[in-house]
């Protein structure tokens, strides 16, 4: 059977992004967009320009950047929003407008209180305008899987007669099942004019746990185009997991047909990458990109895989870029080694972050017997911060006994060499330690969320610690990293203070992280 080609549109940075608390700074998305285009996505959404200045700047950045694939930013059927996506996408050799309304009948009444003859107009007055800025337009019929079937096919079809060349048909709320999205697609494919000149799209969300089956088979329907993000992240339950997804594609290509253009060794790097950006921890027993993925426990299957892998594995590990020795470097394994190694988990540093990242290596090495490649990537995630001031972490000693009051004495030096010595107690070490920075630094913060891991196995492991905190009504996210937990916590929180502090100095008092806040919805 000849095989076609699939795109994948990549949405982590926008519909993703717009998971609770999942929100990233300008340099976290360049961070991740980088990865995409070595994972060799097609398309990047990239944002949603007019919801904030702070999302136009970072589709702005990435598309300026153009590394490659076509660089998308999403619109509302208004000619403001459509503009600000042109700016800010024009950047790229590749660029796309993605226009959307919502059509079904619940949206039509309760949100936009609109005719079905109006939402036809609206989509249609979009459209025109994005394709005199553009050639590659794509449009969305919001909640798809609820609109009547006879109106949807009324509205892709003028879409498409408008110049829509990508129609993507999302199930909005995830709620529909494979057999019956399977039928809408070949409903759409039976009833409307020129769909077969357009590429046809699907959009799942996950909140009944079928968002990856539910691509399927509207890819075994006819779709040529997946919209999907890295680890399922997205609104509410997630978005289709692109790795699991591709790895779908690839693992039952006898099946599909099909052929993405991702570089699959790149799938678990860049998991791992966008896991600790946004601080949403991949589960143990996640397909393909999970710590247990790829573990065998029972004898049964250990003495099968013994005889031959394919007894009980379909897919081998390197195949989605999880190295064979999990145990790399050690005491004295010098710096081409380390550059070689960070390679090969897939990511691209610069001079500057290379020798941050061996310093930090360096010194983990003294602290710990075997470096393992989760504690490389912890401090692959950690280089951007772990070392700008103002405020730098000496020492932390922490007093904690059962039923007592817990004691943090902490020691930070500033820029000027001057030091700093305190001590703050509370009802448990991590509390005393967040305190006793406050008062040091005299910033205080609201902690909202603590979320602490193991980065590798054993004893001596790292433990990555991730904060997520309020400042003057933006939210923050930091992470820290060390063998000693309370210490990676207290590096977590330090990390947003300083970022508050170097914002304070270039006059930015108003914090970034979040677009979560006045952010204008979708
Ligand atoms: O889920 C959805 O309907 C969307 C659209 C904006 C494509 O994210
Ligand atoms: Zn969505």
């Amino acid at each position: 059977m000849a095989t076609e080609q699939i795109k994948i549109f990549d949405t982590t940075l926008r519909d993703g992004e717009q998971a609770p608390g999942c929100s990233m700074t300008l340099r976290e998305k360049l961070r991740i967009a980088r990865a995409l285009a070595e994972l060799k996505v097609d398309i990047i959404e990239a944002g949603f320009p007019a919801a904030s200045p702070g999302d136009f700047e970072a589709v702005k950045a990435i598309a300026d950047e153009n590394r490659g694939p076509t660089i998308c930013g999403l619109a509302r059927c208004n000619p403001e929003d459509i503009e600000k996506v042109y700016a800010a996408v024009k950047g790229a050799d590749k660029h796309r407008i993605h226009v959307f309304v919502a059509t079904s009948a619940i949206h039509r009444e309760y949100k936009l209180k609109m005719a079905k003859e109006e939402i036809i107009r609206s989509a249609v007055g979009a459209i025109s305008q994005a394709r005199e800025l553009c050639d590659d337009v794509e449009f969305s019929p919001e909640d798809a899987s609820r609109t009547e079937l006879a109106y949807l096919a009324e509205v892709v079809t003028a879409a498409i007669e408008a110049g829509a060349t990508t129609v993507n048909i999302p199930d909005t709320v995830g709620y529909t099942v494979p057999a019956e999205f399977d039928l809408l697609f070949r409903y759409l494919k039976d009833n409307v004019a020129g769909i077969d000149d357009i590429t046809l799209s699907v959009h799942c969300h996950d909140d009944l746990g079928m968002a990856v089956a539910n691509s399927l088979a509207a890819v075994a329907a006819g779709a040529r185009q997946i919209e999907c993000t890295i680890n399922g992240i997205g609104e509410r339950a997630g978005n289709c997991s692109l790795e699991e997804v591709v790895m779908a594609l690839k693992t039952r290509a006898e099946f599909f047909a099909l052929e993405s253009a991702i570089d699959t060794t790149r799938l678990y790097p860049t998991a791992r990458l966008v896991a600790g950006i946004t601080g949403m921890a991949i589960p143990r027993n996640k397909a393909i990109v999970g710590e247990n993925a790829f573990a065998h426990e029972a004898g049964i299957h250990q003495h099968g895989m013994l005889q031959h892998h394919s007894t009980y594995e379909i897919m081998r590990p390197g195949d989605v870029g999880i190295s064979k020795s999990k145990l790399v470097l050690g005491k004295h394994s010098g710096r081409h080694a380390f550059r070689d190694r960070v390679k090969r988990l897939g990511f691209a540093l610069d001079e500057f972050e290379t020798n941050r990242a061996f310093q930090e290596f360096k010194k983990l090495a003294d602290r710990k017997k075997d470096i393992y490649d989760g504690d490389i990537e912890a401090i692959i995630m950690n280089v951007d911060s772990s070392s700008s001031g103002p405020w730098i972490l000496k020492s932390l000693k922490v007093i904690s006994a059962t039923a007592e009051q817990s004691t943090a004495t902490l020691k930070l030096i500033d820029e000027n060499g001057d030091e700093k010595i305190e001590t703050a107690e509370a009802d448990g070490p991590v509390e005393a330690a967040f305190s006793v920075l406050e008062s040091t630094t005299g910033i205080d913060l609201i902690l909202k969320n603590f979320e602490l891991h193991s980065a590798t196995v054993g004893e001596d492991a790292q433990g990555e610690a991730t904060v997520t905190v309020e400042y003057n009504g933006q939210s923050y996210r930091g992470h820290g990293t060390s063998t000693d937990i309370v210490e990676a916590a207290c590096r977590a929180y330090l990390e947003v203070i300083n970022r508050i502090l170097r914002r304070r100095e270039r006059g930015l008092e108003d914090g970034h992280l979040a677009s979560d806040i006045n952010r204008a919805s979708i």
